[in-house]
């Protein structure tokens, strides 16, 4: 059933007994202590020209990106200010009574608006969160995400839609300039993926998760894999977020000064499966409340996925993937979607 539960957030946090609808299969809970050594890369350097910075941070990516697709940047031009506030913005409109978060509750199928712990795609159980989602487009400066705060959220949070246009701009020329180093470490045009996206719609999640007195018995985002293009990742100082690599999970470890950025799906199509999008979730925990800001990468919607000529002539090999659009694969996620199924290997 989809869209249908819907539990009190606040309610939920002071019982002792934990709903069933929230209690994952002991196969998800599978609990780790063990860190991933995913590389840290400077993007200092390779942002200013310099070669030898450069050749580094595409050696880390390509190493990183064949294993797992995961790694973390810092130096990324991000103002820590702007991160922080992007923070104390998104707590208040958590932190709004249930009933005024109804009021802009995301639609199923929908992009924008609040969404509590309610199964809006087939995931086995409940997830232990709270989101807030929107688009961004960021063409012409286009200011749709103060716009869009100011009129579902109302006045009072014009400021905050403000700091979040600037957050997203901030976004999409970080994830451009990865895409620069992504394909320069594919061998490939260092343009090609940057004028693909340049005209994408992305996603913007922040994902609020209170402590669980159940904490071991529930999953604040179920087993899953992106099936978006790029992520680009903050999550605060309390660590929740870990990723499935030869049948264990690693945590990876939360840093005040980088961005997690991980592979998703349509990329592992664009880069003809040369880099991994891979399994990952967030645990929760007794004692603390977790955010994370996560901005999700989009090709525009009928813009047809499919690796380019010259990533295909240097490897020579077949095309592991057939062509599709960004659209079909959004509805197929949306309709379709197994949490603990590879995205791309059920789409096809
Ligand atoms: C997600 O992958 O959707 C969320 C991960 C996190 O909150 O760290
Ligand atoms: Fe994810």
């Amino acid at each position: 059933e989809t869209g249908s539960v819907l539990f009190d957030p606040s309610k939920l946090q002071k019982q002792s007994s934990l709903p069933s609808e929230f209690i994952w299969p002991c196969g998800d809970l599978v609990h780790t202590q063990e860190e991933l050594n995913e590389p840290l890369i400077d993007l200092g350097g390779f942002i200013k020209g310099d070669e030898e910075a450069t050749a580094h941070a595409v050696d880390l990516v390509k190493t990183a990106c064949s294993k797992h697709g995961f790694f973390q940047v810092t130096n990324h031009g991000v103002d820590s200010n702007l991160i922080q506030a992007a923070y104390q913005e998104i707590d208040a409109v958590f932190k709004l009574p249930l009933n005024k978060k109804l009021g802009f509750q995301r639609k199923p199928g929908g992009f924008s608006g609040y969404s509590a712990a309610h199964a809006d795609r087939f995931s086995a159980k409940l997830p232990w969160k709270e989101t807030f989602s929107f688009g961004y487009q960021g063409l012409n400066s286009d200011p749709s995400v103060v716009h869009y705060f100011s009129s579902a959220l109302g006045e009072d949070f014009e400021h905050t839609g403000r700091i979040f246009q600037k957050y997203c701009e901030k976004m999409r020329e970080l994830s451009l300039v990865i895409f620069e180093l992504l394909a320069i470490s594919l061998g490939i045009d260092r343009l090609h993926y940057r004028k693909f996206f340049e005209d994408g719609n992305s996603i913007m999640r922040c994902n609020y998760y209170p402590p669980c007195n159940n904490s071991g018995l529930t999953l604040g985002t179920g087993p899953h894999s992106d099936p978006t293009s790029l992520t680009i990742l903050h999550q605060d100082q309390v660590g929740g977020l870990e990723v499935f690599i030869n049948n264990k999970w690693y945590a990876v470890r939360p840093r005040q000064d980088a961005f997690v950025i991980n592979i998703g799906d349509t990329f592992m199509a664009l880069c003809n499966g040369r880099y991994k999008s891979c399994l990952h979730r967030a645990v929760v925990n007794k004692e603390r409340e977790r955010r994370s800001l996560v901005y999700f990468v989009c090709p525009k919607e009928d813009k047809i996925v499919r690796p380019p000529q010259d990533l295909m002539c240097r490897s020579g090999g077949p095309r592991v993937y057939p062509d599709f659009t960004w659209s079909d694969l959004l509805d197929f996620t949306q309709n379709h979607y197994r949490a603990d199924v590879a995205t791309l290997q059920s789409f096809f």
